[in-house]
């Protein structure tokens, strides 16, 4: 496991060990692309292979695009996007050694079309999903498999001051289970709850205008 806070690592790990597991502690701030490599390499010399590799890392939060500043866009896309390109692309190379693997990216719905005051969570995760799918087209002849995690709304501190609404939210617990569950099956694509899931697909195929007209728009404040 690796994050930024070691306190919270070090609990997950004494967790882990105590019902029968194995983990490990890797403490990196994916922001610097290269410290999320290393970390990677570091999991599997500790690891011995890489089954799998999860870009969970993420950072979101609503801004209208008046308010947008510069620091927090760089602060998204350090992380969001290049903190999880780095992480998948530095498994590549050991999972192709090992001939197999899963990589595993942790999106969202949002990034399957823009939504207001959130442009830069929207993109960076639309990013990401175009990335993954990319992933898979090339490791297509390989034994690599790889799954683009699409959540709607799970109630973790992420949301945290949300000004958007968060309809259909999940609880973490349901969240988990469901997506270890689309992991298990080697889905490519794990996404829910089912109405946001099925809203968000119909979002994809209507026109610019009328799209605009159904979402509405959100003003400044
Ligand atoms: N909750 C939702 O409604 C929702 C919906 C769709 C998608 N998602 C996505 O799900 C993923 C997990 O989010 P969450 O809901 O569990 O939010 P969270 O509770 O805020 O967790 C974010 C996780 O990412 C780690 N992290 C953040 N910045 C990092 C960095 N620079 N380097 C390394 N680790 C970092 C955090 O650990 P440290 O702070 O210790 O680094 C924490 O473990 C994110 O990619 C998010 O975009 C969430």
């Amino acid at each position: 496991m690796s994050a930024r806070r070691e306190a919270e690592l070090a609990d997950l790990v004494a967790h882990i060990q105590k019902a029968g597991g194995r983990a490990h502690a890797l403490v990196c701030d994916v922001a610097d692309p290269e410290a999320a490599a290393a970390a990677v390499r570091r999991a599997d010399e500790l690891m011995g292979s890489l089954d799998m590799v999860v870009a969970n890392a993420g950072i979101g939060h609503a801004s209208h695009a008046t308010r947008l500043g510069v620091e927090e866009i760089v602060r998204m896309v350090d992380i969001n996007v290049r903190g999880a390109f780095a992480t998948l692309v530095a498994a590549i190379p050991i999972m192709l050694a090992h001939q197999r693997g899963h990589l595993v990216g942790v999106s969202s719905l949002a990034g399957r079309r823009a939504i207001p005051a959130s442009g830069a969570y929207s993109a960076s995760k639309a990013a990401l999903s175009t990335f993954l799918e990319t992933l898979r087209l090339d490791l297509a002849r390989t034994r690599i498999l790889v799954t683009d995690v699409q959540p709607g709304f799970v109630e973790t501190p992420i949301l945290e001051g949300a000004r958007n609404p968060t309809p259909f939210k999940w609880p973490v617990a349901r969240a988990t289970r469901y997506i270890a569950d689309g992991l298990a099956k080697e889905r490519r694509v794990v996404s829910f709850p089912l109405p946001l899931d099925l809203l968000t697909r119909l979002s994809r195929v209507l026109p610019a205008g009328v799209y605009a007209r159904a979402v509405g728009g959100f003003r400044e404040g």
